[in-house]
């Protein structure tokens, strides 16, 4: 499974490994795979299928990008990144930020998602208004993960990220995480999200989405009741992320 991106040298490939090493370590000290993740799903988000513009390219560093709106805080990941990604000069910040991406949820405990190196860099920012925005319902996120290509069930699988990680007032307007072991990537996300809102934990409207949708809802009853079934299609909805364009 995967897409066929061109073939990169035993040198590149050397690089990938020992930057998965050095990632591995910054993301373990500094407690910050939420916000790699987050990055790395940023990213991506914006491909748009249709124009083939947008999506992992590299481009989020550029300060354009990290102006818009929902990457309010994600400058922060950039800068985190960045003595890792100088030592390796011969990697593209598409694939790095990727490979970020990868390790984020598999050193807080998630599937292992396959990753293939090969993407490029590119220098055109997609415009603003591509990524979701929390406050819409499930006829937006069928439009704005459907613009990328993705199915409903990428919807929900990937929605589990919010498993991870917290939202920032300063940052989103949002405040909180959505389980109380926000550094462990599992099933809770969909677990809390059924038992309904509680003091101290978040749900945006777009999570509460997934409960009122016909399609959404088995989805999320079958991820809070399997991890496996959850991780199983998380890997696969994150590698099609991780590989759009
Ligand atoms: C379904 C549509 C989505 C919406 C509307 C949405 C919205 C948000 C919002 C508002 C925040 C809070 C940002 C902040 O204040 O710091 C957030 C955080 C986060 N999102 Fe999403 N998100 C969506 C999908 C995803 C996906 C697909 C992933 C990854 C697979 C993801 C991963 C995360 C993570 C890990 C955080 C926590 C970041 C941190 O702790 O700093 N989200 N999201």
């Amino acid at each position: 499974m995967g897409k066929c991106y061109p073939t990169v040298t035993e040198e590149y490939k050397k690089a990938v490994d020992k930057a998965k090493k050095k990632l591995r370590g910054l993301i373990a000290e500094k407690n910050c795979a939420p916000l790699i993740l987050r990055l790395a799903w940023h990213s991506a988000g914006t491909f748009d299928v249709k124009t083939r513009t947008g999506g992992p390219f590299g481009t989020i560093k550029h300060p354009a990008e990290l102006a818009h709106a929902a990457n309010n805080g994600l400058d922060i990941a950039v800068r985190l990144l960045e003595p890792i990604k100088e030592q390796f000069p011969i990697l593209t910040y598409a694939d790095f930020y990727q490979l970020a991406g990868v390790v984020a949820v598999e050193i807080t405990g998630g599937p292992e998602v396959p990753f293939h190196p090969g993407r490029e860099d590119k220098s055109e920012s997609p415009p603003e208004g591509r990524l979701p925005d929390a406050t819409k319902g499930s006829d937006h996120l069928r439009d704005v993960f459907g613009t990328m290509g993705l199915s409903d069930q990428d919807i929900v699988a990937l929605s589990g990220g919010h498993t991870l990680g917290r939202a920032h007032k300063e940052r989103s307007g949002f405040e909180g995480p959505w389980t109380v072991n926000p550094l462990i990537f599992d099933n809770t996300y969909f677990k809390e999200l059924l038992s309904g809102e509680k003091e101290g934990l978040l749900q945006l409207p777009s999570d509460k989405a997934l409960l009122s949708d016909p399609v959404f809802r088995p989805l999320v009853e079958e991820y809070a009741a399997d991890e496996d079934a959850f991780f199983a299609d998380y890997s696969e909805a994150h590698l099609k992320l991780s590989e759009l364009g």
